[in-house]
């Protein structure tokens, strides 16, 4: 072991007694180096964050030249920031109208909490809504919306009242009343086992809540810029949420958070009191610059459609490597893949395996039989290539036990 990873394990605060672990030296392309030089193929994407792989020099270019002109110069809100502008209005255009606004913070967690108190004032409503299985982050207001019981039972009490429904479920939308001023929703739920609803249920959802004058915010923290197959899974509904929460790729490798929305739901937190809802650092300008890059990159490559096709063809190979002993289902939209296993510890066996093989995979948070398949959208069809034969032979050993 060396002295970093002991000094990690003595002075890090541990979120597990597992930790993964890796030393990271470098990281570039689809790849992580660790300290001995072995390379492992990033195939979870930092969880999502890293939609250009590591080091991609367009956001490392905006990165410089923000650098050289000014990092941190006020608390956000106050100064008109070339950067936050910039992307602000680069979202604004690209997400569906009337959505024209963007309030930025530093994490997905935090653009949750936002969207919670917009839609509790906006609406002058005290309840929210969420679904089973559901991870929005791990503030006390996120985490009251999360959809595993297990997770929440530490910390309450939590902020509420929240509703919880099943997932996917279109006749249990009937539960909900009008004390809700918000139902929060992923359009795929990632940690929730890559659970794809139908079209249906949301625009289902959609009409629940005009009936009911409660918000819709879609949570695209991880299914947003090009994971899904669109630029935002919301394009695969032909729904039009309220507010669209936004974060992991979104500042290009670096941290930021959104939550957007129409100018008529947002004004609500500039008054009554003003300065009633601020943060520090929220839209970092350098994040903001990297942010811009990253989407630029994305929109100007239509990456969206790279994930689309190599992502049915990644979907099409597992399937036929999968066995159905030990695979009960292998589900996907573009680059967010699921293998569902017979077992969780199958899944934690093959995690382990690949990983040992050199590709950085996991399990998801709310459905441990579930591993998580997500990589850069820029990867090569080699590299895919590299990653199923790491896999085949995982699944492989698997069988051999
Ligand atoms: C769907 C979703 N929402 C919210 C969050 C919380 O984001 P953060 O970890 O930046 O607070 C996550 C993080 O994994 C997420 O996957």
């Amino acid at each position: 072991m060396s002295g970093f990873q002991k000094g990690f394990l003595r002075h890090l605060a541990q979120t597990s007694d597992a930790p993964i672990a890796l030393e990271i030296e470098r990281a570039n392309g689809s790849w992580l180096i660790t300290r001995e030089g072995r390379r492992y193929l990033d195939f979870i994407a930092g969880i999502g964050v890293s939609a250009l792989g590591h080091g991609h020099p367009a956001v490392l270019e905006a990165l410089a030249a923000q650098a050289a002109r000014h990092l941190h110069v006020m608390v956000y809100g106050e100064y008109v920031l070339e950067a936050q502008v910039a992307l602000a209005s680069r979202l604004a255009e690209l997400l569906p109208s009337p959505i024209d606004r963007v309030y930025f913070t530093n994490s997905g967690a935090e653009a949750i909490e936002g969207a919670l108190k917009t839609a509790r004032k906006h609406t002058g409503k005290p309840a929210w809504a969420a679904f089973d299985g559901a991870y929005h982050g791990d503030t006390l207001g996120a985490l009251a919306l999360a959809g595993n019981p297990g997770f929440r039972a530490p910390f309450q009490p939590l902020p509420g009242p929240v509703v919880h429904l099943p997932y996917d479920d279109e006749r249990a939308l009937a539960k909900l009343d009008a004390s809700v001023s918000a139902v929060v929703v992923e359009p795929v739920q990632a940690e929730g086992g890559v659970r794809i609803p139908a079209a249906q249920f949301m625009r289902a959802l959609r009409r629940r809540c005009d009936e009911l004058g409660a918000l819709l915010v879609f949570d695209e923290v991880l299914t947003g810029f090009g994971r899904t197959g669109k630029l935002f899974a919301l394009e695969h509904f032909g729904v039009t949420p309220d507010i669209v929460v936004l974060a992991k790729a979104l500042g290009g490798g670096l941290p930021l958070g959104a939550f957007c929305a129409p100018s008529a739901v947002l004004k609500t937190l500039s008054r009554d009191p003003p300065l009633g809802h601020i943060t520090t650092f929220g839209g970092h300008p350098l994040s903001c610059a990297t942010g811009l890059a990253a989407l630029e990159f994305i929109a100007a490559n239509r990456l969206w459609e790279r994930a689309r096709r190599a992502g049915e063809r990644l979907l099409d190979r597992l399937r036929e490597l999968a066995d159905a002993k030990r695979v009960r289902a292998v589900r996907g939209i573009g680059f967010l893949l699921g293998m569902e296993f017979t077992s969780a510890q199958l899944a934690r066996r093959f995690v382990e395996k690949t990983i040992a093989g050199g590709v950085v995979v996991n399990w998801t948070l709310n459905a441990d039989n579930v591993v998580r398949l997500a990589p850069p959208l820029t990867i090569s069809d080699e590299e895919i290539d590299f990653a199923l034969a790491v896999m085949r032979k995982a699944l492989g050993a698997l069988r051999g036990r």
